[in-house]
């Protein structure tokens, strides 16, 4: 069920303040990049694809303070911003795959006016908007191939249409195998600690009009037991070149427990969450979070105040755990550091 997650509008960057819903349906309207770099520090935007986009929009902000007409001084610049963009968010490589194309482009174009180069950025900018576009229609046909009617499939976090520019990444498999009819219901990890999963998961599924149950993380184990889960679809924030997956913290655990109970666990996620520079997962950062997302909830605390608290936004899931990525060019099973080579090469 496409929705405006993120655009450009009259040279503001419009999104969805994703950390009132689904109370509020609420647009924030970025003019500068500080107020953007918040948006994305505090999660109003957020999800590796619409990171990226986030970003490279992100850059566009950042020209407005550049004053004069020295084309060299304004690479820099260009440059300059990406480093400060770059600080917000450590894991979703999408985010700093935008900013390299941005840079790239400034750099490509060194030659030309201020004014030529900033029409090549704002060109670069839509150019990874509308590929975002494209690749979630292409991966949800691909891994709507792997839902049949009658199945239960479960998916953490939120991989929909909220975490890329309008389609979603796990979720628009479902929209797509929705589209074509399939009858299957969704049981949706609520994702602590900021629950991603009950706010926004069944949010987006329930507007699409797909049969969604709400599941607190702690009985995912006893779902899968009971024999209600045939499929797992999960999103990416970066997968490694063997094919080691991060995604949202409880991610790995859901996959240990589809081994045991021999449920197929799929990763959705576009070329542009690979990050074919890293040889395994060994090596993707992990954002650490506040304690204060850990021990307070809707203003209440949960947990006294001076307990020590470690707060892993991320967790890695080993390749040999997933069973096949859904990307845009098809759906890559293993060997995964052999196919994933031959499919991105
Ligand atoms: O901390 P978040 O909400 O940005 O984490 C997002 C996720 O982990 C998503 O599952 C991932 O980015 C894939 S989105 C299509």
């Amino acid at each position: 069920m496409a929705m405006e997650t993120i655009t450009w509008v009259k040279g503001q960057v419009k999104l969805i303040d994703q950390t009132l819903l689904p109370g509020k349906l609420k647009y924030i309207y970025c003019k500068d990049v500080k107020t953007l770099w918040e948006a994305i520090k505090r999660l109003s935007v957020r999800g590796a694809p619409a990171l990226g986009v986030a970003a490279a929009f992100g850059v566009l902000l950042g020209l407005k303070k550049f004053k004069g007409k020295d084309s060299a001084k304004f690479v820099k610049h260009v440059a300059d911003v990406c480093d400060y963009i770059g600080t917000s968010r450590p894991t979703a490589v999408n985010l700093f795959a935008a900013l390299e194309e941005m840079k790239a482009s400034a750099v490509m174009h060194r030659d030309c006016s201020v004014t030529e180069i900033t029409k090549y950025l704002k060109k670069t900018a839509m150019a990874i908007y509308d590929e975002d576009r494209r690749v979630c229609r292409t991966m949800g046909k691909f891994g709507a191939t792997l839902i049949r009617s009658g199945q239960n499939v479960l998916t953490v976090c939120n991989a929909g249409a909220l975490a890329t520019v309008d389609f979603g990444t796990a979720l628009g498999v479902f929209y797509s195998a929705k589209a074509q009819r399939k009858k299957f219901k969704v049981y949706a990890c609520e994702t602590r600690p900021l629950l991603q999963g009950a706010r926004l998961t069944t949010w987006e599924l329930l507007r699409g009009g797909i049969d969604t149950t709400l599941i607190c993380d702690n009985m995912a184990a006893t779902v899968m037991k009971q024999g209600k889960v045939d499929a797992i679809f999960t999103g990416a924030d970066r997968v490694a070149a063997n094919g080691d997956s991060a995604n949202k913290i409880g991610t790995y655990s859901l996959a240990v427990l589809a081994k045991y109970h021999k449920i197929p666990f799929y990763i959705v996620a576009p070329r542009s969450t690979f990050d074919l520079s890293i040889k395994s997962g060994q090596e993707i950062p992990i954002e650490e979070r506040d304690k204060s997302e850990v021990i307070n909830f809707q203003n209440q605390s949960t947990a006294p105040k001076q307990v020590k608290v470690y707060n892993p936004a991320f967790d890695v899931t080993d390749a040999k755990l997933i069973t096949a990525i859904v990307t845009e060019h098809g759906i890559i099973k293993p060997p995964f550091r052999q196919n994933i080579k031959n499919v991105f090469k």
